[in-house]
């Protein structure tokens, strides 16, 4: 296999046909080539003519990047070195190594990130590398890189099956080894949500700050809740049911037991940033939080809109989802099944571009 003929993407377990599908539609020229659950190539046109920081414009892919080869092997020191022969006529400013996927997000324990297994195989790989490739004394193993650096990737698909590629990081996933970001999940975090959050925040890089009004549409039992008021926020959250005390007891947090549309939208008005995590169809949480926006009194700056897929099938409506948002007067909208989000994406969007200091939102996130 040639460089850059072949590409490969990373998404969740079981999202496969979700991105196969967008890219079909996105890229028709693309030709679907090898595939496992959460690890999909394609083979690219021969005048495909694309960067190495190209923007796929997906939803469903956690990363990508160009593959150089597949390896078979059952020792790490020997597959290292047959790495090098693939990768050492190019210089690289970073190693990123990681694993396929075992299971969903949040099922058996399990929650994406480097595992122990993928540093020491990175460990090994960056020991071995030639002077020539990386001559820097220390070699970057799993860190996070900063826009156009040249990374050099290996995915542990299989035991023993290393698929190699390298991409230049540009976006913020793109920096990101495997495009997970490392977020420690503190001792009483109230639910999982505080990861989802954690990694919506920083995908998004809204410019939400200590002492700003925040609701939660669907907030028990309140680890997003919790991850907010952990940053300083002041919170509501509404959900019928109930909130643990843990969150409830928080000075800066009001419970609102009730369903969203059951609310006066003038609830709203001193609000700034609407998060929503209700499980129902991204319909029912579409109509809610139009009803909110959309009233005159309300001036919401932001949204966070996780919207479960109830069915695969709904992934297709996501280009009229994204519409329906931006027709309410936020321009700046994305979307993207986060690393820690299950079977479901998450929407960020903003009403008008951020303040110079926080311009990244606006040139980052352009309107699919
Ligand atoms: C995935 S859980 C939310 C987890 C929560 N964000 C956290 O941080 O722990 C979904 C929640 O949505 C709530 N829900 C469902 N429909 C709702 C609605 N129309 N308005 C508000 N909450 C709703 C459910 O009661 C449930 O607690």
């Amino acid at each position: 296999m040639n460089s850059a003929e072949f590409l490969f993407v990373v998404c969740q377990r079981g999202a496969e046909s979700a991105l196969k599908n967008e890219l079909a539609v996105c890229w028709p020229e693309f030709r679907l080539a090898f595939s496992r659950p959460g690890f999909v190539t394609f083979k690219l046109p021969a005048d495909h003519g694309l960067s190495p920081d190209f923007d796929l414009r997906s939803v469903f892919a956690r990363s990508y990047g160009f593959s150089l080869g597949r390896l078979v092997g059952a020792h790490a020191e020997t597959m290292a070195e047959q790495l090098w022969q693939l990768a050492g006529h190019r210089a690289w400013d970073h190693l990123h190594v990681w694993q396929r996927d075992p299971a969903v997000p949040g099922d058996r324990d399990f929650e994406p990130g480097i595992s122990t297994l993928a540093q020491q195989v990175g460990l090994v790989v960056a020991a071995s590398r030639p002077p020539s490739v990386a001559p820097q004394r220390v070699f970057p193993v799993n860190l996070v890189a900063r826009p156009g650096q040249q990374i050099l990737d290996c995915v542990l698909v299989e035991p023993g099956e290393w698929w190699i590629g390298g991409h230049q990081a540009s976006t913020m996933p793109s920096r990101w080894p495997g495009g997970t970001p490392k977020i420690d999940m503190p001792d009483g975090a109230v639910s999982r949500a505080y990861l989802k959050i954690t990694d919506a925040l920083l995908w998004s890089r809204l410019p939400v700050a200590a002492g700003d009004h925040c609701v939660e549409l669907g907030s028990s039992p309140g680890g997003a809740c919790q991850a907010l008021l952990d940053r300083g926020l002041i919170v509501t959250g509404i959900d019928p049911a109930d909130m643990s005390p843990v969150v409830l007891q928080h000075p800066n947090f009001t419970h609102i037991k009730a369903r969203g549309a059951d609310l006066k939208r003038r609830e709203f008005r001193r609000i700034k940033w609407l998060v929503a995590d209700a499980n129902v169809a991204p319909n029912h949480t579409l109509d809610t939080v139009e009803h909110i926006v959309t009233h005159r009194q309300v001036n919401i700056q932001g949204l966070l809109l996780t919207l479960k897929l109830i069915d695969w099938h709904l992934a297709d409506q996501i280009p009229e989802y994204l519409q329906r948002i931006r027709s309410w007067g936020y321009p700046l909208v994305r979307a993207r099944q986060l690393a820690f989000n299950r079977q479901e994406f998450t929407v960020a969007a903003l009403r008008r571009r951020p303040r110079p200091s926080n311009v990244r939102f606006a040139t980052r996130h352009r309107s699919k």
